[in-house]
């Protein structure tokens, strides 16, 4: 598979009402993006650092991955996510490998982008996303 570079890093925060001013005011990052995605169960906000972008999510409600992770560690950094050339060969190469995936079809992320979660397991620890990025 061919890695292009970090596309994004994920925080997930019991609001991004309360933290998105030090993102926008503070730092002065161009906001770029915020959705609601139903099916993940998350509100996700996201800034532009000029290399590589910060994603603040919340949960939908309590059956939310988010609402998991924030009971389970707290308030922090998510996942990293990687941006990748063609995420079908990743995720079959990753197969390959016994990689442990979370979901081995791409699913829809945000800005109309396909996505891939990789296990934390099988990462050291860390929630990895791939991106393809729509052409
Ligand atoms: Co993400």
């Amino acid at each position: 598979m061919k890695i292009i570079g970090i596309e994004h890093i994920g925080i997930a925060t019991e609001s991004i009402e309360k933290i998105a001013p030090f993102w926008k005011k503070v730092l002065k990052l161009n906001h770029i993006h915020r959705e609601t995605i139903e099916k993940m169960g998350v509100i996700t906000d996201i800034y532009d650092t000029g290399r590589g972008k910060v994603e603040l999510l919340e949960q939908t409600g309590q059956e939310s991955s988010i609402a998991k992770f924030l009971k389970k560690k707290g308030p922090g950094i998510h996942h990293i996510c990687l941006e990748v050339e063609n995420i079908e060969e990743a995720i079959s190469e990753l197969k390959q490998a016994d990689i442990q995936l979370i979901n081995d079809v791409p699913l829809k992320g945000a800005e109309e982008n396909r996505v891939v979660f990789i296990h934390p397991k099988s990462t050291g620890g860390v929630l990895v996303e791939l991106v393809q990025k729509p052409k």
